[in-house]
């Protein structure tokens, strides 16, 4: 079975093309064009910027996804149908529309909340058993899922405000560091000290699986108001102790719920899942009776591979004249 996928929820356009032999994912091609560069400039994500730039590459991704397949080898289409932008997410659901109604192919619509989880399928030996917690944590996202079997999940908790990603990136732009803010925290983080400023960590204790990070975000800002001469010390400072306050909260959350559900593996997913300080953490953290599964770092940020393997295990195709792009479409 061969399977095209199409992402475009946010400014990421991509194509990723699957093929199943013997149960398992075998990755055949993942195209990501990013329209980031441009978001770097105005600070953060214009919807219009990104939906435009979204038109302008949906034909030469697919068409370089399916370079060493024909359509004719496709047996069905997936997309990612939400959450997202809606202009983003558009361009993604009309062509994938417009393919499945052309070449008459049956057209799965995916969660892409769902696809940042199932990225841990893609060219994976292992087995990996139920109970699974899934921790996503992504741009717009941070969300504790209880998976136990395909298609049957059942939501744990999530940020009450900012999620992970989006509290590296309001914190990056408050230090006056480009977007996105993740990979360059995590970068000048390595010159920092973690225990150099004592942030809070949010609702660590608080006996749920919910988070809250816009907290965070102020005492960040608090903090550097006091600090004489911002420099570039000061600066690295900031940044992993950010790193670190994020990182603590994720993963004493993550185990906490692991060992509740007695989850036989740990599932981590999202951009934020990039970040090798969390990687590092959490691997360090688990104490062997959960099996943890981190996808490739490439697969960690928004990519169409993933909505693919979504699409293989839960996919419900859908006549293409009943889907339309959910933004607001989260965790049943
Ligand atoms: O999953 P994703 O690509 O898009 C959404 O679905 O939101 O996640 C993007 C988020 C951004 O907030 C970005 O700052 C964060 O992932 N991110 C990282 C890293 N790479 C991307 N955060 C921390 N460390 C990273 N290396
Ligand atoms: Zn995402």
């Amino acid at each position: 079975m061969t399977i095209l996928a199409i992402e475009t929820s946010c400014d990421e356009t991509s194509a990723g093309l699957l093929e199943e032999k013997n149960g398992k994912l075998k990755l055949v091609k993942n195209v990501v064009s990013s329209s980031v560069l441009l978001h770097a400039k105005t600070g953060g994500i214009i919807p219009e910027t990104a939906s435009r730039e979204q038109l302008k590459y949906i034909i030469p991704v697919i068409k370089e996804g399916l370079e060493e397949r024909s359509i004719k080898d496709v047996d069905a289409l997936a997309v990612t149908y939400g959450p997202g932008l809606l202009g983003s997410l558009l361009i993604g659901v009309e062509t994938a529309k417009a393919l499945s109604f052309a070449f008459n192919k049956p057209l799965i619509p995916v969660n892409h909340l769902m696809g940042h989880i199932y990225a841990n399928w893609i060219d994976q030996e292992l087995e990996i058993k139920f109970p699974a917690v899934a921790l996503v944590v992504s741009g717009g996202h941070t969300d504790l899922v209880l998976l136990q079997n395909h298609g049957n999940y059942k939501w744990l908790g999530g940020t009450r405000d900012d999620a992970a990603g989006e509290a590296f990136d309001k914190i990056a732009r408050l230090l006056g560091l480009p977007y996105p803010g993740g990979p360059i925290i995590e970068k000048l983080a390595q010159d920092g000290n973690p225990n150099a400023f004592k942030f809070p960590r949010p609702m660590i204790d608080s006996g749920d699986y919910d988070f809250s990070f816009s907290g965070l975000k102020t005492a960040v800002l608090r903090e550097s108001q006091t600090i004489k001469q911002m420099n570039s010390e000061s600066i690295s400072n900031i940044c992993a102790s950010t790193q670190q306050a994020v990182t603590e909260v994720l993963i004493t959350k993550t185990l906490s719920a692991a060992k509740r559900f007695n989850a036989k593996s740990i599932l981590l997913g999202g951009g934020v899942a990039a970040n090798q300080k969390l990687r590092d953490d959490l691997k360090s953290s688990i104490n062997g009776s959960s099996e943890l599964f981190i996808p490739p770092k490439a697969l960690c940020t928004d990519n169409g591979a993933m909505i693919g393997a979504a699409a293989f295990f839960l996919g419900k195709p859908l006549p293409f004249r009943k889907l339309h792009a959910n933004p607001q479409l989260y965790f049943d």
